[in-house]
C-alpha cells in the first residue's frame, strides 16, 4: 500500500540571513518503510524527530529531496489540531459536504449528500442534532469525530493520523481509538498512526516504527516490542511498561 525508499528531506535553516545561504537542516535521513494492506503502522518519536514531515511525504504534501514514494491508494489525513483544521465559519454539515463534493468530482458521481452526512455522523457516534453546529459548539472529542467523518467521506483506502488523539483527555482518547478500530474493520482500511505516545500505539497498531532524529532506528511487530535492541526505543518502552525490556 505504501512503500518509501531512502527518503531524505532537508529544510533551509530558519533565520532570515540564511535565505541566501545554503545552510540546511536534514530532517529525514534515508527513511524507508513499508505498509501492507490492513496494517496499522505506528510512527513514534519525540517532538521534532520528523514524524509530521514523514506524514507530509506519505500523503504527498511534501516532495522529498531524494528517495522514492509509492502510495498506490487514495489517502485521507486527520491532524492533531482539529480546531484549526476546520473553518470556524463552517457548520458540521458544511465540513462533511465539502469532502463529499470533492469525492463527487473525483469519482464523477452524484451523491445524495444529505443522506451521506447522516450516515457519516452516525458512523462516528454523533446524532443528527449536531448537523448545524459550529466547531466552537463542539467538544474536542466531538470535533475530532467530525474530522474523522470528513476523512472517511472521501472513501480512502488509507488514513494517516498525525497526533490525531494527542490533544484529547485520556478517557476521550480511548473512545476515539475504539471508534478508529471499528471504522478500520468496517471499511478494511489501512492506517498510519503518528504519535509521541507509545501507549496508544500498543492499543491500536500491529507494527511500529521508531523515529529518532530523522532516522528510523527500529521497526518491529507489536508483539516483538519486548525484544527490541535499539537503546532509544528501549528507553521509550521502559518509561511506559512495568516489566523492564532487557
Ligand atoms: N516547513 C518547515 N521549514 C523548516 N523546518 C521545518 C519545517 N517543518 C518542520 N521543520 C523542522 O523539522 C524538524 C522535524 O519537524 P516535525 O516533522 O514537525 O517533527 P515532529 O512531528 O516529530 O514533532 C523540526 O526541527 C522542525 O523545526
Ligand atoms: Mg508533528
Amino acid at each position: 500500500m505504501i512503500n518509501l525508499q531512502n527518503i531524505n528531506v532537508s529544510f533551509r535553516k530558519g533565520n532570515t540571513k540564511s535565505i541566501f545561504g545554503k545552510e540546511r537542516q536534514q530532517v529525514l535521513k534515508d527513511v524507508s518503510m513499508n505498509v501492507e494492506e490492513g496494517d496499522c503502522v505506528g510512527i513514534i518519536g519525540e517532538s521534532g524527530s520528523g514524524k509530521s514531515t514523514l506524514g507530509c511525504v506519505i500523503c504527498g504534501l511534501l516532495k522529498p529531496d531524494s528517495g522514492k514514494v509509492y502510495v498506490k491508494k487514495p489517502i485521507s489525513v486527520v491532524f492533531q489540531d482539529y480546531s484549526t483544521s476546520v473553518d470556524p465559519r463552517f457548520t458540521v454539515n458544511d465540513i462533511i459536504i465539502e469532502s463529499l463534493t470533492v469525492r463527487e468530482r473525483r469519482d464523477g458521481i452524484k451523491l445524495n449528500k444529505d443522506n451521506e452526512v447522516y450516515r457519516l455522523l452516525e458512523l462516528v457516534g454523533l446524532g443528527q442534532e449536531y448537523i448545524l453546529r459550529y466547531p466552537h459548539e463542539l467538544s474536542g472529542g466531538q470535533l475530532q469525530r467530525i474530522c474523522i467523518a470528513r476523512a472517511v467521506a472521501l472513501q480512502p483506502r488509507i488514513i494517516l493520523f498525525d497526533e490525531a488523539i494527542s490533544s484529547l483527555d485520556a478517557h476521550t482518547q480511548v473512545q476515539v481509538m475504539d471508534l478508529l478500530r471499528q471504522i478500520k474493520l468496517k471499511y478494511s482500511l489501512t492506517y498510519v498512526f503518528i504519535t509521541h505516545d507509545l501507549t496508544s500505539v500498543t492499543y491500536l497498531c500491529n507494527k511500529v516504527l521508531f523515529l529518532y532524529n530523522g532516522q528510523v532506528v527500529e521497526t518491529c511487530n507489536i508483539d516483538g516490542l519486548r525484544t527490541i535492541k535499539n537503546e532509544y526505543a528501549k528507553n521509550l518502552l521502559n518509561s511506559i511498561m512495568d516489566v523492564p525490556v532487557k
